[in-house]
């Protein structure tokens, strides 16, 4: 039976621990609770958000809406071939839950992604990735609930138009559909990714040649562990900003400008990824508090809330951070993070 609480504070529901109060709140843990919900929404004419694990949201207004908390659980394999394997996972798993049942059989693909925060349904609303890795790499399919319709839909890859941190589920469908799982193709031959200076770095530190699955996951926690703050202990919510992408052009204006400026392959020809960690270390915000809010010290990325912060103040440090940015580099770092 689905349970319905009332002004329910949704500040430890975020790992920015920065929140404001749902009006309505309830905890989906099975999917019949979803179409309980679904009804009684509609009878009281209020709007359904979904809330994952919290880990890449600000929420900085209080919610008139019935706030669903994902908690549906459950892993299971599908469909197996001597060379692959299909998973089948509930949305309200944690993601790294889903990767060890991976790594653990010695099935490739989402090592690499080991350790981002979040759920599974999550993943592909923003396409995580890490570390030469993006989900869409092994993604198949989701299933969805259409919190418009009432019924279910099977997205596949291309229906979820995946790009850098983003898909459609961000765009033309945001607070649409309610996921319910994700079917990833695993591979039993796998191909490790180990071209990432931080992951090469520490193969060479440790003397690793050629690492099996378990070796480059544990080599994958140990570089998150050493650059990004554990939101357990640091409230935080990933990156905060996308890394911009501009065009050949502007950035050879740029290195010209900055000789030292880092830069990456792009989604699309023609354009330079730069990195905004760089970019904001370089305007000096790194390791700074304002009050009680600053862009962590070993990752300039980072939005950190030291403790108590309010989303006033952090939405306060955004805006500074990014025109700071422009002011020196011309660029707009836009936030990866959904700010609601
Ligand atoms: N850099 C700096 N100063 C900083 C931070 C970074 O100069 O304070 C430079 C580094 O020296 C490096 C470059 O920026 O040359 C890239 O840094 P890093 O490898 O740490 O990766 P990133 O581009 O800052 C992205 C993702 C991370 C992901 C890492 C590893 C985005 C927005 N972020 O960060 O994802 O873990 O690559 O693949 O694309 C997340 O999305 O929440 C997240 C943590």
């Amino acid at each position: 039976m689905l349970k319905i609480e009332k002004q329910v504070d949704l500040t430890s529901y975020t790992s920015l621990k920065i929140g404001a109060k749902a009006a309505y709140f309830a905890v989906i843990s099975v999917e019949s609770d979803l179409f309980e919900a679904y009804q009684w929404a509609r009878a009281h004419k209020l709007s359904i958000f979904v809330l994952g694990g919290g880990s890449n949201m600000l929420i900085s207004k209080p919610l008139k809406a019935l706030v669903l908390k994902n908690e549906l659980k459950g892993i299971r394999v599908v469909k197996e071939t001597t060379a692959s394997a299909w998973v089948e996972s509930r949305s309200g798993e944690w993601w790294s839950t889903l990767v060890n049942f991976a790594v653990e059989r010695n099935w490739g693909g989402i090592e690499n992604l080991y350790y981002v925060p979040g759920t599974v349904g999550a993943a592909p609303v923003q396409n995580i990735g890490a570390y030469g890795v993006e989900l869409k790499d092994s993604f198949v399919s989701l299933r969805a609930y259409d919190l418009q319709a009432g019924k279910e839909k099977i997205f596949t890859a291309a229906e979820c138009k995946f790009a850098y941190r983003d898909s459609i589920f961000k765009g033309k469908y945001k607070g649409r559909y309610f996921i319910l799982s994700v079917t990833l193709k695993l591979s039993k031959r796998p191909k490790l990714k180990l071209d990432y200076g931080d992951i090469q770095t520490k193969l060479n530190e440790q003397g690793i040649k050629k690492p099996n699955i378990r070796q480059l996951a544990d080599i994958i926690r140990q570089i998150r562990d050493s650059k990004l703050p554990n939101p357990a202990q640091l409230a935080n919510a990933g990156s905060f900003f996308k890394n911009p992408e501009i065009s050949n052009n502007a950035f050879k204006k740029l290195q010209g400008k900055f000789p030292d400026i880092k830069f990456f392959p792009a989604s699309k020809k023609g354009l330079v990824k730069v990195p905004a960690g760089w970019l904001i270390e370089q305007t000096g915000f790194k390791g700074k508090h304002y009050g009680k809010v600053g862009m962590y010290e070993k990752q300039a990325l980072i939005l950190v809330n030291y403790g108590g912060a309010s989303s006033k103040q952090a939405l306060a440090h955004i805006a500074r951070v990014q025109k700071a940015v422009i002011k020196k580099f011309g660029i707009k770092i836009e936030p990866e993070v959904n700010i609601i």
